[in-house]
């Protein structure tokens, strides 16, 4: 069993700066999927699926998740929001170390798409560069008991800095 620590959750739930914030206080190197896929292909993520689709940029993450999880030493690893959907992502997800789920309020997370939503680089195809509310939410609830089912521990993000989240999450897994 590999010891790896993955984050999940939705767009905008904090995975990427709680990850790097606990790689720095556990001293373990973090890889954020989407910027990993990004540098593959050279090009956004946004333009990914504009250029191959979506289903080309879900094989990326399953051959990424995969080559994760060959790895012996220990990672924290922020994946996309759509990871834990495909069976086979589950599969890697539990056989390869713990997962989190980040959970935060419908409004929290449309808060933090707006700001990210300025910088290009951030772009989500998935929300068509414009966010809906009632997209969201439909989203969110479709995938809710998916990754409830995935992870191994949830916690909630709101109103928290990441460091404080970090925090949280070492206490919560007595690390
Ligand atoms: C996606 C989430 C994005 C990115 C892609 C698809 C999803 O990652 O992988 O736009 O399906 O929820 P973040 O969750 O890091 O924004």
């Amino acid at each position: 069993m590999k010891n790896h620590l993955f984050f999940i959750g939705y767009m905008g739930s904090g995975k990427t700066s709680v990850a790097r914030a606990l790689s720095e206080k556990l001293d373990l190197p973090l890889l954020d999927m989407d910027e990993a896929i990004s540098k593959r292909f050279d090009m956004p993520i946004n333009k990914i699926f504009e250029t191959f689709g979506e289903e080309r940029f879900r094989d990326a993450e399953t051959e990424l998740l995969d080559e994760i999880s060959k790895l012996d030493s220990p990672l924290i690893v922020s994946c996309g929001g759509g990871v834990p959907m495909r069976p086979e992502n589950r599969a890697l997800l539990k056989e390869n170390g713990k997962t989190i789920l980040l959970n935060a309020t419908i409004e929290e997370i449309i808060r933090r798409l707006n700001c990210d939503s300025h910088s290009n680089e951030n772009a989500r195809p998935l929300l068509n560069n414009e966010i809906d509310e009632s997209h969201i939410k439909a989203m969110i609830e479709k995938r809710k008991a998916v990754y409830e089912e995935t992870a191994d521990f949830s916690i909630s993000t709101d109103g928290l800095a990441p460091e404080e989240i970090a925090l949280n999450i070492i206490e919560l897994m007595h690390f």
